[in-house]
C-alpha cells in the first residue's frame, strides 16, 4: 500500500486494522516490521496520502476500492486442520464490508487463498440489497527482504476477475492503480481462478527448486560433488536459469510451507491424491533437510553435543527481514536442544522473537547481537542464515575465542571455507 501511495500521490490509500498497537507502530517512527527501503517510502507518504487507522468502517466507507489482506493461517482444527487455510477472518472481513458498504465496491483478494475462494466471498457480498460488489484477485508476488524494489520493478502484476463487462471496468480501475508505474506489458489479467491458483503454483514450484536442490545436496555430501558447482552448472541452461538453486537448512518463511500444504489439501478435496502427495513430498523433504544438518553437526562432534555450547548464527527464515516465521532455525534450535546442548543465538534483526518461536525452550537459549560474543568459549558456530553481517567477521578472532577443536557448520555455504580452515576452523558445508 506504501508503493501504491507512493505512485499515486492522487490517490488516497488508508491501511487498516483491528490491531491498535500494530496501527500505532506504523504511525510511529519504529515501524513493526525491518524492511530495506520501507521507512522512506512510509515517511515520505504518511499524512499525506498514506494513512494508518483502525477505523475499519470509515476506511471500507470512504474508499472505492478494498484490498483485502487478512492473514489465511493453516487451520490447527477441524477438517483440513494442518493443511488447508482457515478462512474465518477473511469472511469476517466480507460479512463487514456488506454491513457498512455505502456504495459499490471493488473488493480485491490480497491475502493468499485457495482456489475459488472469490466464488464463497461473492456469495456474501452478493446479499446487500442495494449495492454491487465485484471480487478481483490480485495476488502478491513480492520476497520479503526485497519487498521494495520487487515492488519497484515487478516481474509481472497479476488481477484475475470476471469476464464479464463489470468485471472488466473493474480489472481496468485496479490496473490503473498499478499503471502509474508497472509497464503495461507486465500487468497481466487473467480469470478469477487462474489468478487465485498461479499464487499458489508459484510458490509451489519456487519451493519445489529449493527441495531439489537440498535433496541433490545430500547425495553431494555422500559424493564428492560440490553442490555450488552442481548448481552453477545446472543452471546456467537457461531452461532451467540460476534462481532458487542454493542449498541451504530449507526454506522457511510464512508462505511457502503454508501454501503448499493449502494445495496439497484442494488436490485431496478434488480427489487427486497422486497430486497431492508429489507436492507434499516438496515439504517433507524441507523437514528432512533440517534433520540432516543436526546429524551432520552430531555426528562430527563426535556423536554427543551433551553440554557442548553452540553458537547458531541467525535466526531469520533468510537475510534482511526481522522475519522468524517458520524459521528452519526455530526446528534445528529444537533438535539441538533435545540433545542436551547449551545454545546461544545471535541475529541481527531477529532475536526479540526467539522467546515466542521457542516457548518453554526459550529459557534454556540464551540470546546476543554480538557474533564474537556467542562464539565466546563455544565448541561450534552453525549458520542458518546467510546475513552480510556474518561475511564480514574476523575468523581468527572467533577462532581464538572458542574451545577446540572448533566447528563450523555453514549451512548456508556463505563464508569463506578455505580462510575459515586457515585459521584453525573444522569446517562442514551443505552439500558438501
Ligand atoms: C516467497 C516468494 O519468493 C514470493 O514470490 C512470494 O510472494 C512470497 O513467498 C509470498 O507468498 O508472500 P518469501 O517467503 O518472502 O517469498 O522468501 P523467499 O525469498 O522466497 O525465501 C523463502 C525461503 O527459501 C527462505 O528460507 C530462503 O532462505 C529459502 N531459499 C530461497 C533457499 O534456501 N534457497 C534459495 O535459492 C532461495
Amino acid at each position: 500500500m506504501a508503493a501504491i501511495a507512493d505512485h499515486n500521490h492522487d490517490r488516497k490509500v488508508m491501511v487498516v486494522d483491528i490491531n491498535k498497537a500494530r496501527i500505532d507502530a506504523w504511525n510511529s517512527d519504529r515501524l513493526p516490521i525491518y524492511e530495506p527501503g520501507l521507512d522512506e517510502v512510509v515517511k515520505r507518504r504518511r499524512g499525506k496520502n498514506l494513512f494508518f487507522s483502525t477505523d475499519i468502517d470509515k476506511a471500507i466507507r470512504d474508499c472505492d476500492i478494498i484490498f483485502v489482506g487478512v492473514n489465511t493461517p493453516t487451520k490447527t482444527f477441524g477438517r483440513g486442520a494442518g493443511c488447508a487455510s482457515d478462512l474465518q477472518y477473511w469472511e469476517a472481513t466480507a460479512r463487514n464490508i456488506v454491513k457498512v458498504a455505502n456504495r459499490d465496491k471493488i473488493v480485491v483478494e490480497k491475502s493468499t487463498l485457495p482456489v475459488r475462494t472469490a466464488e464463497a466471498m461473492e456469495h456474501i457480498l452478493s446479499r446487500h440489497p442495494k449495492h454491487h460488489f465485484e471480487v478481483l484477485s490480485n495476488p502478491e508476488f513480492l520476497a520479503e527482504g526485497s519487498a521494495i524494489s520487487d515492488l519497484e520493478n515487478p516481474d509481472r502484476v497479476l488481477i484475475g476477475g470476471h469476464q464479464t463487462p463489470r468485471g472488466k471496468a473493474a480489472i481496468k480501475a485496479l490496473a490503473d492503480v498499478y499503471a502509474a508505474w508497472v509497464p503495461k506489458e507486465r500487468i497481466l489479467t487473467a480469470n478469477l481462478w487462474s489468478s487465485e491458483l498461479s499464487k499458489l503454483a508459484a510458490n509451489a514450484m519456487l519451493a519445489q527448486r529449493i527441495s531439489s536442490i537440498n535433496s541433490l545436496s545430500a547425495l553431494c555430501e555422500a559424493t564428492e560433488a560440490d553442490i555450488d558447482q552442481v548448481a552453477k552448472a545446472v543452471g546456467m541452461d537457461s531452461r532451467i536459469g540460476p534462481k532458487f538453486l542454493k542449498a541451504g537448512p530449507g526454506f522457511g518463511g510464512s508462505c511457502f510451507k503454508k501454501d503448499i500444504l493449502n494445495l496439497v489439501y484442494i488436490c485431496e478435496t478434488y480427489g487427486l491424491q497422486q497430486v497431492a502427495d508429489y507436492w507434499r513430498q516438496v515439504v517433507l523433504m524441507n523437514d528432512y533437510q533440517q534433520e540432516r544438518l543436526v546429524g551432520t553437526v552430531i555426528r562430527t562432534m563426535f556423536n554427543t553435543l551433551a553440554n557442548k555450547k553452540l553458537a547458531l548464527f541467525g535466526f531469520a527464515f533468510k537475510a534482511n527481514t526481522s522475519d522468524t516465521r517458520e524459521s528452519p532455525a526455530i526446528a534445528i534450535t529444537k533438535m539441538l536442544a533435545e540433545e542436551r546442548a547449551q545454545i546461544v543465538i545471535t541475529d541481527p534483526k531477529a532475536l526479540g522473537h526467539v522467546a515466542e518461536d521457542l516457548g518453554e525452550l526459550a529459557s534454556r537459549v540464551k540470546t546476543t547481537e554480538d557474533p564474537y560474543e556467542a562464539a565466546k568459549d563455544a565448541d561450534a558456530i552453525v549458520l542458518l542464515t546467510e546475513w552480510d553481517q556474518f561475511r564480514g567477521l574476523d575468523y581468527g578472532r572467533l577462532y581464538r575465542g572458542m574451545r577446540k577443536p572448533a566447528f563450523l557448520f555453514d549451512g548456508r555455504n556463505v563464508l569463506d571455507h578455505a580462510a575459515l580452515r586457515k585459521v584453525g576452523f573444522e569446517v562442514k558445508a551443505v552439500g558438501k
